[in-house]
């Protein structure tokens, strides 16, 4: 099949790159230059595994090109729609500025019978409204979520836990003749993770939609609901991952996503929560989603927590305090800021008289042009020099894996939070470090 893709961010690149690997002729679009010069030297703008190896193979076989000009489009059987509904300033609601100009541009270079799919996460509603607005020029538009994360983005795309196609539908809820064909199209395009199994739920466009903010809100949730046991672990000496692990093994509630730490961010959850909750106030349905409002407070407070004990193990303050922070990227194996957990607490320490050095793998670059005031040290031996206390903020495995010995050297005091719950307590203790941790004794 002919493919094109518009917006080559963490969703695109990936999506194009993958789709060339099963075989289409693929051409992403981005407005961005300098993305898109480095997409076509099979550079990965962003860190996520194996995507290099996926844009060298497919971009030297001629299956996988790049443009900044929309009219390359124009051929395509299938264009996906993949930018980014970031939450708009001040507000809960999203931004769909990029949705509505890419589909703008697109338009007059589509052909009667070509299928427009929405994969960004937009708000329950909009893709009634893009149909509209494609009408005349008879493509077909079918709401195509996508689920991946990041750091497994290329694993999640090529092989999918399930795929969804909102079809358009006529008033029994029947897909209509065009979307039955439009459906034809994209089971082309999956030809081959459908083959191997993969299922798929064929609805509408309202169910589509929300399925996506549907399973974020409710990993939300998850994480949200352990690091409120978190807080009640604190008040009562219980451990919450004694506690996930105990409830964990009962399979109607299973063990992921319920690691107690620092709690989530990155550039889906906390925005799709909060345009969710938007979104329902605008159907009058607000009270549903009451919950999601519980669920970000908790998740804000654990932020908040962790600025509270290394005062506490600082002797009250941490004004004029070397703090060593562990993690920039809001979850390992990305370089991904956005809404970061760990850069957030180093900000807020800096801003509270703290000397605050940052380390990343991956994601100091992206956490300067964010922070420029923090410091930053390219290991977490250097960012540990002379530190009062150190905070493990984000589990990439080189800090899972630290050494309490080793580091003992650089710091002034042994003193380490483990906001990831990944550390060994005893292990640490026995080195001589006080270890503190969030729902742990
Ligand atoms: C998420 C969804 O998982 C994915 O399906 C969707 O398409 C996009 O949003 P992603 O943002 O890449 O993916 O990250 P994810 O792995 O879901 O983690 C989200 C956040 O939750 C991270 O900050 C992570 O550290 C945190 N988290 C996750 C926890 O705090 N505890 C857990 O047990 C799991």
């Amino acid at each position: 099949m002919r493919v094109s893709v518009i917006g080559c961010g963490y969703l695109g690149a990936v999506h194009a790159a993958a789709m060339a690997s099963l075989g289409h002729e693929v051409v992403g679009i981005d407005v961005d230059e300098r993305k898109v010069a480095a997409l076509r030297e099979g550079r990965a703008p962003f860190y996520e595994p194996s995507l290099p190896e996926l844009l060298t193979e497919a971009g030297a076989g001629g299956h996988l090109t790049f443009s900044t000009d929309i009219a390359d489009a124009h051929g395509a059987d299938v264009h996906f729609v993949c930018v980014g509904t970031p939450q708009m300033t001040g507000e809960f609601r999203a931004d769909l500025s990029y949705v509505d100009a890419s589909v703008g541009s697109l338009a007059p270079y589509l052909r009667p019978g070509d299928v427009v799919a929405g994969k960004s996460t937009v708000p329950v509603g909009t893709a009634e409204r893009l149909a509209e607005q494609l009408a005349p020029t008879g493509a077909v538009l079918v709401w195509n979520p996508e689920f991946l994360r990041e750091g497994f983005a290329v694993q999640d795309t090529l092989h999918p836990d399930r795929l969804v196609y909102g079809l358009p539908t006529d008033d029994d809820g029947e897909p209509t003749a065009e979307g039955r064909k439009a459906r034809d199209v994209l089971d082309e395009v999956y030809a081959t993770p459908l083959g191997e199994g993969t299922p798929l739920v064929v609805t509408d466009y309202a169910t589509a939609q929300l399925v996506k903010v549907a399973a974020n809100s409710f990993l939300a949730t998850k994480i949200s609901f352990i690091n409120a046991m978190a807080e009640l672990c604190e008040a009562t000496g219980a451990d919450v991952t004694r506690l996930a692990d105990a409830i964990g093994y009962d399979a109607r509630i299973g063990r992921r996503f319920l690691n107690a730490g620092l709690g989530f961010g990155g550039g889906c959850l906390p925005k799709d929560i909060r345009a969710f909750m938007a979104r329902a106030g605008e159907l009058g349905v607000s009270d549903a989603l009451g919950f999601l409002r519980e669920v970000d407070s908790v998740n804000m407070r654990r932020r908040v927590r962790v600025v509270d004990l290394a005062r506490e193990v600082c002797d009250g303050s941490i004004v004029g305090r070397r703090v060593a922070v562990l993690g920039a990227a809001f979850k390992p194996d990305s370089d991904d800021v956005r809404d970061s957990p760990a850069l957030s607490v180093a900000a807020q320490m800096q801003l509270q008289g703290a000397h605050v050095t940052v380390t990343d793998p991956q994601a100091i670059e992206n956490a300067r042009a964010k922070w420029p005031d923090l410091h930053f040290a390219t290991t977490a031996v250097e960012a540990a020099q002379g530190a009062d206390v150190v905070l493990l903020a984000t589990e990439w495995q080189e800090y899972r894996e630290l050494d309490p010995d080793a580091l003992a050297s650089a710091v002034a005091h042994k003193r380490i939070l483990d906001g990831r719950n990944v550390l060994d307590p005893a292990r640490w203790r026995a080195a001589g470090w006080t270890y503190r941790a969030l729902g742990r004794p």
